[in-house]
C-alpha cells in the first residue's frame, strides 16, 4: 500500500512539472491597434532587405503585417504557449507561414541578433532592463520601434502621437571605436 502511495506521489510530481516549469510573462497580452503597427512599421521605414522581431509577439500581428506587406521575414518570440498558437493561426490565415516563425521563448534569453528591425510593446522597466542587450548585439544601423513605453535615459530619435498612442524610433548607434 505505501509503495502504491510512494508511486502514485511521483507520478503526480512528475506530471505537475512541465506546468512548474511554465514561466508566467512579464507582462499581460495587450494587443497593438493595427492602425498602430501600421505606423510602427513606417516610421522604422521596413523595407523589403529587413529582418523583423517583435519581442513578447503576442497574437503575432506585427510580424504577420511586416511579412505581409514587405514580404520579408519577421519572428516573434512570446513565453505564452498559447499566444502562440494564436500568432501561428493569424500566419496561416494572412498566407504568410512561409515567412514568419513564432518561439516560445523568454524574450530576455532569446537570440535575435540578425533583426536589423526589433518592434517592442512591454513596460517601461522591461524595456529598460533589455537596452544593454539591444545595444550590444544588435548591428548598429538597427531600429528599435517602441510602442508606448520609451527607454529611460536612452532618448529616441523620433517619437509620434497616433489616437492616443505613443510610437518611439531609436537607430542603434556605431560602436565605440569602430
Ligand atoms: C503587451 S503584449 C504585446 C503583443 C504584441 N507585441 C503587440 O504589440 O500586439 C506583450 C506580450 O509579451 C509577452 N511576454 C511577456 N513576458 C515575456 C517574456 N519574458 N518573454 C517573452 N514574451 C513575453 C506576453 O505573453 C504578451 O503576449
Amino acid at each position: 500500500m505505501r509503495l502504491l502511495l510512494a508511486f502514485a506521489l511521483l507520478f503526480a510530481s512528475a506530471s505537475a512539472l512541465p506546468q512548474a516549469a511554465t514561466q508566467a510573462p512579464d507582462v499581460i497580452f495587450v494587443p497593438t491597434p493595427q492602425e498602430v503597427v501600421d505606423k510602427m512599421l513606417e516610421l522604422a521605414k521596413v523595407g523589403k532587405a529587413d529582418v523583423l522581431y517583435d519581442l513578447g509577439s503576442g497574437d503575432g500581428r506585427i510580424a504577420v503585417t511586416a511579412a505581409k506587406r514587405f514580404g520579408i521575414r519577421a519572428y516573434g518570440i512570446d513565453i505564452d504557449p498559447q499566444r502562440i498558437a494564436e500568432a501561428n493561426d493569424n500566419a496561416r490565415r494572412n498566407g504568410v507561414s512561409h515567412l514568419v516563425q513564432f518561439r516560445r521563448e523568454d524574450l530576455f534569453k532569446a537570440n535575435f541578433r540578425e533583426a536589423t528591425v526589433v518592434t517592442l510593446y512591454l513596460l517601461p522597466d522591461l524595456n529598460v532592463k533589455l537596452r544593454p542587450r539591444l545595444l550590444a548585439e544588435l548591428a548598429p544601423g538597427t531600429r528599435i520601434v517602441s510602442h508606448q513605453f520609451d527607454m529611460g535615459s536612452w532618448q529616441p530619435e523620433r517619437k509620434l502621437e497616433l489616437n492616443g498612442r505613443t510610437i518611439y524610433l531609436w537607430t542603434v548607434p556605431p560602436r565605440k571605436g569602430s
